[in-house]
């Protein structure tokens, strides 16, 4: 199963609508779960009867099936309701980090925006860490597994797939980028940030 979102189907309007996102969440995520754990299951006849199968074809169908579970569970975590913790600016230490960064936090956004925007067809953007610096990275994550950078942690993510945002605003992804910004966790992100810190 896919894992239960914190807040209700209806709670993150107008910004995301209930229709938008219990389909989003209860059909497009739990497909990538449903998919990742068959291809496992295949996985585990096949060396149980010593059976042939396509090793690059299912290594390449698991990482884009447990990419997307993934992403997509971090993208629930990193949203909450307008108003109740949702939206505005980040606080310390992960403004300070953001701030040394970008130069500050409007050019952050700026940036993730960019990255957001650009995905070429399906993809994300995210905020991610290199734990090694210490320094916030924004990667443009093509598909769900394609320029991701081994061993850095990613802190928040925006799901820019067509699946995410055609209901409530059809082809305007411009227009769902910027409604996400009232609707950041910035509180659990800055917690990803210092966990990650560790
Ligand atoms: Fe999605």
């Amino acid at each position: 199963m896919n894992p239960k979102l914190p807040y209700d189907y209806k709670d993150l309007t107008p910004h995301m609508s209930e229709e938008q996102l219990r389909i989003h969440h209860s059909k497009h995520h739990q497909a990538y779960v449903n998919g990742g754990n068959g291809l496992l299951e295949r996985l585990d006849k096949a060396r149980k009867e010593n059976a042939e199968i396509d090793i690059k074809a299912t290594l390449k169908e698991l990482s884009w099936n447990i990419g997307g579970h993934v992403l997509h569970s971090l993208f629930w975590g990193n949203l909450t309701p307008a108003g109740k913790g949702g939206g505005g600016k980040p606080a310390s230490p992960l403004s300070d980090a953001l701030s040394r960064e970008f130069g500050s936090f409007e050019r952050f956004k700026k940036e993730f925006t960019q990255a957001a925007s650009g995905v070429e067809g399906s993809g994300w953007a995210a905020l991610s860490l290199d734990r090694l610096t210490g320094r916030p990275l924004v990667m443009q994550i093509e598909k769900h597994n394609t320029n991701v950078y081994p061993t850095f942690k990613i802190l928040m993510v925006l799901d820019v797939f067509e699946h995410a945002y055609y209901l409530d605003y059809k082809n305007d992804r411009a227009k769902f980028i910027e409604t996400f910004w009232n609707i950041v966790n910035w509180n659990e992100v800055n917690q990803r940030f210092q966990q990650a810190l560790k």
